[in-house]
């Protein structure tokens, strides 16, 4: 049965488990899982998955985002933590997936992906209307992650995020995008009665 997260969020888990009796060593994949906040006193937890996900100077920088972020969404199933995200909002309007990462044995079974979906169904309700996150270049299964869920590559170029495009130019220092990475993006579809930017009534009165 669907359970609830501490923060009220969606909890999932609708896997299939295929033959039977074969699954060792890991949670079967067929029990719900849930995504929950993960408060700073227990990220500790998310550091064996952490050491799987990444090596050398990512292993250091995201084990320090870990403890340091604002907030850390983890996967559960029967009290093991399976997965995580590292969300931060770069500004009011732009959200950031710093990191997410799933346990080598728990990957391929649509847990990265819930935990996009549940960093997504975060962003957008608190008013978010870009989100970008990075991969290097060679990671495929990040990069395809991702565009699963809509992001495209950001061109180094193009126009900026408040002017319609994906353009990221001032928060890439911030993002710590780096050579060899390639920085993806995603727009949000404009609820029908959002205001437009720079159209409030005050600023539409007597001109
Ligand atoms: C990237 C990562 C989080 C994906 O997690 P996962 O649980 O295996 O992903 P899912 O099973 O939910 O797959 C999500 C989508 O990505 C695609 N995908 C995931 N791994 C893939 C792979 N190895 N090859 C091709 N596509 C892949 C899936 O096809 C799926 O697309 P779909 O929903 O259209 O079918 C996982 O591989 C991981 O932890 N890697 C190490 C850490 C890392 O590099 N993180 C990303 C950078 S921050």
């Amino acid at each position: 049965m669907p359970r609830v997260g501490s923060a009220g969020y969606l909890v999932v888990g609708a896997l299939t488990l295929r033959g039977s009796g074969a699954w060792r060593g890991f949670v079967p994949p067929d029990a719900p899982f849930a995504i929950v906040d993960l408060p700073r006193a227990a990220r500790d937890r998310a550091v064996p998955v952490l050491k799987e996900g990444f090596v050398g100077i990512y292993r250091w920088h995201a084990k320090r985002k870990l403890f340091e972020s604002e907030t850390v969404r983890a996967a559960t199933k029967s009290g093991e933590l399976l997965g995580f995200s590292i969300l931060e909002r770069l500004l009011p309007e732009v959200g950031y997936v710093y990191y997410i990462a799933v346990g080598a044995q728990s990957r391929r079974r649509g847990l990265g992906g819930r935990l996009l979906d549940d960093a997504l169904g975060r962003f957008r309700a608190d008013g978010v209307d870009v989100v970008y996150a990075a991969a290097e270049e060679e990671n495929h299964p990040s990069i395809a992650l991702f565009r699963s869920r809509g992001f495209r590559t950001v061109d180094r170029h193009e126009t900026g995020w408040r002017e319609g495009g994906l353009g990221a130019t001032g928060l890439r220092t911030r993002m710590m995008v780096v050579s060899g990475e390639v920085l993806m993006g995603l727009r949000f579809p404009r609820q029908p009665d959002a205001p437009t930017p720079g159209s409030s009534p005050s600023a539409s009165a007597g001109s």
